[in-house]
């Protein structure tokens, strides 16, 4: 008689060696306690459901099926449906990034870009510089491709440019000079720091003279409270920095929509790995996030414009709660700074105070939150 596979316990697969690099992430694991009924989760940056534009969304597929089902539902082009490119390509122009519809891919969400990034940029043992602490999900992206991380210096206003500089190309051998500086200037996941217009001119400036190109993160520029932040790092050296979007805080997480602009080199690269990856980001909600921008139409204010307004105000409505809440119930000793946009409060514990150790309890009494060891 067979016995089926499955009762087999000896290792039929071999793995591949880039598999014993790749880990859970803490936080999905995090957000997975704290899927229980009952646990207010101050984990993973989940945007507000209430933001979501539901009734726009909910249009726009009805139209998209209507007017173009049959494009919509095909196979089609690794770049990304040209009319979002070229809104993309205008929006970024407007915050004063160089930038045409051709350097626009359009990803599966931006983390599909931080992984592409990964694929064509990293090298196994190849130094990559990153702000300490950084985002934990581009961390796991990067490191199936066996990246050295380089821990950037700094300070509360984001990495040091002299840090910049020693990542680059002054005083190391070529082999250890950083292939990248990844950087998130607006609103960072997870400190909420900003830089600010004189730390990112002085940021681009070491990077062009180290030439230390630049991935820049920003998922979270949109979400300002109380003053927009200054204009891309992308757009001090347009041809060393490439740039990834989302539309998963302005629209909606669950449509998985991204971007990422690239110089021409690069984004040939990048467009072979995405072609490799998944063939296209879907088309049909390519098309209708593309529905919702336009949405309202005409000459007035864009949908975006009518739009954040609302998701900002419930944004610092709930930042300054939670400020209030902090100030109100943690002890003496606990330290952070008011975010001024994004989703994060950073906060530090008085020595002795082990954060990791404390989560089971916290989760007990009803609260999660990421541990700053991870
Ligand atoms: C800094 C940063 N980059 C990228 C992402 C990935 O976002 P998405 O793939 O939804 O665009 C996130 C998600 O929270 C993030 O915080």
């Amino acid at each position: 008689m067979m016995q089926s596979a499955r009762h087999h316990d000896v290792q039929v697969f071999q793995l591949a060696e880039r598999t014993g690099r790749m880990n859970a992430s803490v936080i999905r694991e995090i957000l997975k306690i704290t899927e229980q009924p009952g646990v207010l989760s101050l984990a993973g940056g989940l945007p507000s459901a209430a933001s979501f534009p539901v009734a726009e969304v909910r249009e726009a597929c009805a139209q998209v099926l209507r007017d173009e089902p049959h494009a919509a539902l095909q196979y089609a082009a690794s770049e990304g449906h040209l009319p979002l490119r070229e809104w993309v390509a205008a929006d970024l122009a407007a915050q004063g990034v160089e930038c045409s519809p051709a350097q626009v891919l359009v990803t599966h969400g931006s983390q599909q870009a931080l992984d592409l990034v990964g694929k064509v940029l990293v090298d196994d043992g190849a130094p990559v510089a990153v702000e300490a602490p950084s985002y934990l999900g581009a961390l796991q992206a990067f490191t199936p491709y066996g990246p050295r991380f380089l821990p950037l210096e700094g300070d509360e206003g984001g990495p040091l440019p002299e840090a910049l500089l020693q990542a680059g190309a002054k005083g190391r051998a070529a082999s250890d000079r950083a292939r990248f500086a990844y950087l998130l200037p607006s609103f960072q996941n997870p400190t909420g720091v900003c830089f600010s217009q004189q730390r990112r001119e002085a940021l681009m400036q070491a990077a062009r003279e180290a030439k230390l190109p630049v991935v820049e993160d920003n998922p979270y520029g949109e979400l300002w409270l109380d003053a927009p932040p200054p204009r891309p790092l992308a757009s001090h050296w347009p041809e060393g920095t490439v740039l990834l979007g989302s539309f998963s805080k302005t629209l909606a997480p669950g449509l998985r929509l991204g971007y990422v602009v690239a110089p021409t080199p690069v984004y040939a690269k990048l467009l072979q790995a995405k072609q490799a990856s998944d063939l296209h980001t879907s088309g049909f909600a390519q098309r209708v996030v593309h529905a919702v921008l336009q949405s309202g139409g005409g000459t007035g204010p864009s949908f975006l414009q009518r739009h954040l307004p609302a998701v900002r105000e419930r944004y610092r409505a709930q930042r300054d709660a939670m400020q209030a809440a902090l100030t109100r119930h943690l002890g003496k000793g606990f330290e952070w700074a008011r975010p001024q946009g994004g989703m994060f409060f950073w906060v530090t514990a008085p020595a002795g105070v082990d954060t990791l150790a404390c989560l089971p309890q916290a989760v007990q009494a009803g609260v999660a939150y990421v541990p700053g060891s991870a």
